[in-house]
């Protein structure tokens, strides 16, 4: 495995985690992940994570331990939002993060940590897996409007 830091995110990784998207989505949304990330840190500091090789960061992984979804009131760590920089992928950076949030997640108390995958997302479904996940008891359902 690369050499991979796992750091906390804190508000000057913005940019890069920013950056990181536009590589994977060919978007480019700074307004949205400066309010995404900063939600984060607000909400639950310690969870969400960055990856660095070399002192740059190729990753990032942010969620947050809360409960009530789904009528299930223990607490529950949820992973949210994450990517890997195509270059620093099949390196064990995305499941260095992932541990991370696990582990920040069980030393908050939660006893689960779950996830939303969209159907059409195998690769995510399949890295999700490999990490532990398995399909919940729950059905995912919406209505346009
Ligand atoms: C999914 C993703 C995070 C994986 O990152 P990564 O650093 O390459 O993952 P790792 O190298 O740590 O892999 C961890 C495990 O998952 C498996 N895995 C990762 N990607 C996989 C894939 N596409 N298919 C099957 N297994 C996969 C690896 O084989 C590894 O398992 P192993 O160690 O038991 O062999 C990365 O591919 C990514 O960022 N994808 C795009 C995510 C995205 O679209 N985000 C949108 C913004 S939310």
């Amino acid at each position: 495995m690369a050499d991979v830091r796992i750091r906390p995110v804190t508000e000057l990784d913005i940019e890069a985690i920013c950056r990181i998207d536009e590589r994977i989505t060919g978007k480019y949304r700074p307004d949205a992940w400066e309010d995404r990330v900063i939600y984060y840190i607000r909400r639950d500091p310690d969870s969400s994570q960055v990856a660095e090789i070399g002192g740059r960061v190729v990753g990032f992984m942010l969620g947050e331990v809360r409960g009530g979804e789904f009528g299930l009131e223990e607490p529950t760590g949820w992973v949210e939002f994450f990517g890997v920089l195509p270059d620093a992928r099949d390196k064990g950076v995305g499941r260095s993060l992932i541990e991370a949030l696990l582990a920040r997640f069980k030393s908050q108390g939660a006893h689960v940590a779950r996830t939303m995958v969209r159907s059409e997302d195998k690769d995510i479904d399949a890295f999700i897996r490999r990490n532990g996940f398995a399909p919940a008891p729950v059905t995912a359902l919406e209505k346009r409007l």
